[in-house]
């Protein structure tokens, strides 16, 4: 058995694949907004810090979702989905308002919007600045069913929240 097939894999609600802006697209979009700055700004929750609050469109560029108990941000990127924990591990900055970009390297990542450091999609790893492997988000297996767009997260168990109405 496969580490991935050992994972729970729980469904994500009101969130297809198609609903998510696709960052390998991002150039074109860039053409169509006649040269803006694209980042995400589409969830009135989320409280940004002034100096970040000029020239923000309103794009929906990431999803924030709750699953299995965990507030997770969700990219899309071609047809594959990430999952990350919503909560930057530096300061809490909500990364589902970040910027994806690629790296030289060609390393995927998610750019937090308070302090702009760039966290791998694939490991979870800070690659700016550079911790050497030290400082990761929390990444999740992510299944995507291309026919409905269905999104599932995998889990190594169910959140203790899950099991709150047996115990009460
Ligand atoms: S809170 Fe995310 S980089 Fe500081």
């Amino acid at each position: 058995m496969t580490a991935q097939q050992e994972k729970l894999y729980f469904p994500v609600d009101n969130v297809t694949l198609y609903d998510l802006f696709d960052w390998k697209k991002e150039s074109t979009w860039r053409e169509k907004l006649s040269g803006q700055t694209l980042t995400c700004w589409h969830d009135h929750a989320f409280t940004d810090p002034p100096k970040f609050k000029s020239c923000r469109p309103a794009i929906m560029t990431a999803t924030r979702v709750k699953v299995n108990g965990h507030e997770l941000a969700l990219f899309r990127f071609g047809n594959t989905v990430c999952a990350i924990d919503e909560k930057c591990p530096h300061a809490g900055g909500p990364l589902h308002a970040g910027d994806i970009e690629e790296l030289p390297n060609h390393t995927v990542c998610v750019r937090c919007p308070y302090h702009r450091w760039a966290f791998s999609l694939r490991d979870g790893k800070c690659k700016e600045p550079d911790f050497h492997g030290k400082l990761f988000a929390k990444v999740y297996p992510v299944k995507v069913d291309l026919c409905k767009g269905q999104i599932k997260v995998g889990f190594d168990s169910f959140h203790p929240s899950c099991f709150q109405d047996c115990i009460e």
